[in-house]
């Protein structure tokens, strides 16, 4: 097949959370099956190009919308030859990969009619057209408009791919100029316009062929009122084509056995690389190594999504009265910033919070923590849970969405589960989660046999890239 992707991040390019995990991985492992995979992103000014080699793919390519035109070039790295950049530095070249500002949705646009465009210059006629979150959204009924004419497109099905509901793409219907819909403008959902809104989610929603989520319990979810953040009737309208597929790991980047970022290999038989890990992590981060002592880890983007709000009625307490150590690596929304800053403040020896974002710590921390924390509100997938339970780092996750799917209660007179599971998300159920793990680990066999059974677990990519496969060649008949 001859696979088209949007996406706005992609590793080891641009990445703020797991999207780009994603997209990094799954077009890799369809190509390795044999399939032609071409991923279009921007080119930010934040991608590290001292190390890429690129190769000129079109020179000068002209995006118009509406009354405005970016000249674009496409680009490709020569060492991996899926990932294809639009170069516009009047657009991507901002410092950050999201913003507010008013042209917020010509990037996106821009990005999604330059991979069309391109496809027409290379003579790619795509099968599938995989679109991922509102950003890239609008491409199906772009597909089914603007580039109606084009037989190159003749046989192309387009999957949207929802990686979190509660980022729609709600701009307000000035912005339709820029939609180069001419005369289809009433394709465009008219109880929303009359209020003066367009929202991208909800297009590609409309006009997708395929539709999926992922994991199977976000997929259910997302058709609910509660989870569904006004979108779920839409969802329900096509239920029968919203298909929930588990995120995988990509092990070749996330196993204790090969990562490039920690000091000490280790594996399920012979877990002592572990300890030197964490004492290695917490020695860096300027907190006492103590043998006997869990350290619990967080690696987070810091969004009221992740359920830190949670934290101040828990942490305080339980590091006051326990000996347990804490390490936070996050940025976002200021106040969920001060929430582990003051933490940090009120426990100087058994606290860091490390704010901004870093890939290496991020490894380590997933390597040298015995316990990981994720109280998410909702969580579409997640993946730090999964890349947890490779690493023996034992997860403490609310019943939601992926974390539902990937994380089971350990059972400990069946000696079964591989983390600590809470139902209600209250100061009550984390608590009863995190001092519940706190318990078990004073109890060596049983934590060995929960790590032993997390390690054990396997949620490649090799096994969910089949599944997109079955799901793209369902679209294509
Ligand atoms: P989300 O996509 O909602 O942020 P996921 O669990 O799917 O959540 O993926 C998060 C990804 O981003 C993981 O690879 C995680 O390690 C990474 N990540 C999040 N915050 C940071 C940070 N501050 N520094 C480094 N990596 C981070
Ligand atoms: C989103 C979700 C996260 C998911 C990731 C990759 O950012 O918040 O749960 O793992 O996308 O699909």
């Amino acid at each position: 097949m001859n696979i088209l992707g949007v996406s706005s991040e992609m590793v080891p390019y641009a990445k703020t959370g797991g999207l780009a995990d994603v997209v990094g991985a799954l077009p890799r492992y369809l190509q390795r099956a044999g399939h032609d995979v071409r991923v279009f992103l921007p080119l930010y000014d934040k991608v590290d190009t001292s190390a890429l080699r690129f190769e000129k793919v079109v020179d000068e390519l002209d995006v118009r919308l509406g009354s405005h035109t970016y000249r674009t070039k496409i680009l490709r790295d020569a060492d991996n030859k899926t990932a294809y950049f639009v170069h516009c530095p009047v657009l991507f070249g901002r410092g950050s990969i999201y913003g507010n500002a008013p042209d917020e949705h010509r990037r996106f646009l821009t990005l999604s009619i330059a991979a069309l465009m391109t496809s027409q210059r290379m003579g790619f006629a795509p099968d599938i057209l995989h679109c991922h979150d509102w950003q890239t959204a609008m491409l199906p009924l772009i597909l089914k408009t603007q580039f109606a004419w084009d037989k190159l497109f003749a046989s192309t099905r387009t999957l949207l791919t929802i990686h979190n509901m509660n980022y729609q793409g709600g701009f307000s219907s000035d912005i339709l100029p820029d939609l180069n819909l001419g005369g289809s403008e009433h394709l465009l959902h008219q109880d929303l316009l009359r209020q003066g809104r367009i929202n991208f989610m909800l297009h590609g929603v409309i006009y997708a062929d395929g539709i999926s989520t992922v994991s199977p319990t976000y997929a259910r979810e997302i058709q609910t009122e509660e989870h569904g953040a006004g979108m779920d009737p839409f969802l329900r309208a096509r239920s029968s084509t919203v298909v929930g597929v588990l995120n995988g790991v990509d092990y070749e980047v996330w196993s204790p056995e090969t990562d490039k970022h920690i000091a000490h290999h280790y594996s399920a038989d012979d877990l002592s690389g572990k300890e030197k890990n964490k004492q290695a992590l917490l020695t860096s981060m300027g907190l006492p190594y103590v043998k006997g002592v869990p350290l619990v880890g967080i690696v987070s983007r810091l969004a009221s999504q992740k359920g830190f709000e949670l934290i101040p009625g828990v942490l305080p307490a339980l590091l006051a009265k326990r000996d347990v150590q804490l390490i936070v690596l996050g940025n976002g929304e200021s106040r969920l910033e001060e929430t582990f800053a003051s933490l940090q403040r009120a426990f100087p020896k058994q606290v860091v919070f490390y704010r901004g974002f870093s890939n290496p710590l991020a490894h380590m921390i997933e390597a040298g923590s015995d316990i990981f924390l994720m109280p998410s509100r909702y969580e579409p997938c997640g993946l730090n849970q999964m890349y947890s339970l490779r690493y023996g780092t034992v997860p403490v996750v609310h019943r939601t969405g992926g974390l539902a799917d990937t994380v089971q209660q350990w059972h400990p007179p069946s000696g079964t589960g591989t983390g600590f599971v809470f139902d209600h998300h209250d100061t009550h159920g984390l608590r009863w989660a995190l001092s519940t793990a706190l318990q078990t680990y004073r109890d060596p066999a049983a934590w060995r046999q929960l790590q032993a059974n997390g390690m054990a677990k396997d949620y490649s990519w090799a096994a969910q890239a089949r599944i997109y496969e079955t799901l793209f060649s369902r679209l294509g008949s």
